[in-house]
């Protein structure tokens, strides 16, 4: 059956940035999926995009001003009614009044009244995404129980690029089809570990050795978790992102340092997901210092033909599927260029894994540093499930639930 939020009422509260405009088709997508569906506007949207437009689409009278039908007190009214709220786009100034309790307009005092799944979908400039009091006050409403989605990278106003786009209508929609059947989610309230990034291998003070792994999956992975009302442990290994909201973030270096972090948090996890790229080797030998140019002297005439003396790390993935203290789902990746899926087969068996997660890393639309992701997942007893082209934040929402399928305990 489709999924549906037939029955379902949705407060739909947008504010005033760019991409309110994209909130009109959120309120027809929201329809379609049957919910009975309650616009908002701050007064910020309202210069942006019109209530008719949104009375159009969803049958309802929508409101914009919390004096304007006094006697009602639409929004105890409008909170009330609901059964899930999604504030998209929500801009740097409505989260940071959420987070402060602030309640100055008809979208803000309706926030305030709210008890049910809450959505907040973030849209801004890359600069106000990341200022300081932004992640804070995201941090803050993700850990009162909001749903953080976003924002997505990509083109913004006035022709920037970078995060702080309103994520996909697609990822919105599910989100709300998340919140609203969430405390059924079998995963809520379980413990779920995610490694993300790709270690680095330090030869001296400024030089290490590492892969191109930008930590974009994983970090999708410990986000979709949270959303689903799971406790997330994410341990990264350097990435250019942000901790995701919600998520007890351990940043570690080395696929040593990985590995104590991992073997420390395994014995209470019910979910491990390891999209860490862990270097397999690691120099023998480490200097304090700088290494000079002529620290190095090869076997060549020229000195050249210098030869790297690496020894292996141990295989975090292969070393939880042995040990018997740790009874949970294993999901492993495999980025492979080719014959994918037979080298994704046999990680499953010398790896002790329930499920591997495999991609193609020779596509530019899938694997290192996109947005997207195309896989395959395989499990143990032949199970196959292709993922085609989408994002891979929805790509996480199905390892997920195919990894609680398989929950134990
Ligand atoms: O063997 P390969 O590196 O392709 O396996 C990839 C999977 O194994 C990933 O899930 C990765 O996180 C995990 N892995 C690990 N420890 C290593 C190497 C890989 O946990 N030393």
């Amino acid at each position: 059956m489709a999924p549906s939020l037939a029955g379902r009422e949705v407060l739909l509260g947008v504010s005033g940035g760019v991409a309110a405009y994209k909130a009109a088709s959120l309120a027809r997508g929201l329809k379609k999926l049957g919910a009975d569906v309650q616009v908002i506007l701050t007064g910020g949207a309202t210069r942006f995009v019109q209530p008719a437009q949104f009375e159009a689409l969803t049958g309802r009278r929508c409101y914009t001003d919390t004096f304007s039908d006094v006697e009602r007190i639409v929004h105890v009214e409008v909170a009330r009614r609901a059964d899930v709220a999604i504030f998209a786009p929500a801009t740097t100034n409505l989260i940071a009044k959420f987070a402060a309790g602030i309640a100055d307009d008809l979208v803000t005092s309706t926030f305030t009244c709210l008890t049910v799944p809450t959505v907040i979908a973030p849209a801004m400039h890359t600069e106000m995404w990341l200022h300081p009091a932004t992640q804070a006050a995201v941090r803050l409403l993700a850990e009162r129980g909001a749903t953080i989605v976003g924002p997505g990278e990509g083109e913004l106003a006035g022709g920037d690029v970078g995060p702080g786009r309103l994520e996909d209508e697609d990822v919105l929609l599910e989100a709300v089809l998340r919140a609203a059947g969430r405390a059924d989610h079998p995963l809520s309230g379980r413990r779920v570990v995610v490694t993300a990034g790709g270690t680095r291998e330090r030869l001296d003070p400024v030089r290490f050795l590492s892969n191109r792994s930008t930590g974009k999956m994983g970090y999708a992975i410990a986000e979709a978790a949270a959303a689903v009302g799971a406790t997330v442990d994410l341990v990264a290994a350097p990435t250019a992102l942000a901790d995701p909201p919600g998520v007890t973030t351990t940043h570690v270096e080395s696929a040593l340092d990985m590995h104590a972090a991992v073997m420390a948090l395994a014995p209470a996890a019910d979910v491990i997901v390891k999209a860490a790229a862990v270097s397999d080797f690691r120099p023998v030998a480490v200097s304090d210092q700088k290494l000079k140019k002529d620290a190095w002297t090869g076997s060549g005439a020229e000195g050249d033909g210098v030869t790297l003396e690496l020894a292996r790390n141990p295989d975090i993935l292969a070393d939880l599927g042995r040990r018997d203290d740790i009874d949970a789902v294993l999901v492993g990746f495999a980025a492979e260029t080719t014959d994918v899926e037979s080298y994704g087969r046999g990680k499953l068996e010398s790896k002790g894994a329930d499920l591997i997660v495999v991609n193609d890393v020779s596509q530019s639309d899938a694997g290192f540093g996109v947005d997207t992701n195309r896989v395959v997942i395989l499990g143990r007893d032949g199970f196959r499930r292709a993922v085609d082209l989408a994002s891979k934040r929805a790509v996480a929402d199905v390892i997920l639930d195919l990894a609680a399928e398989r929950l134990r305990g």
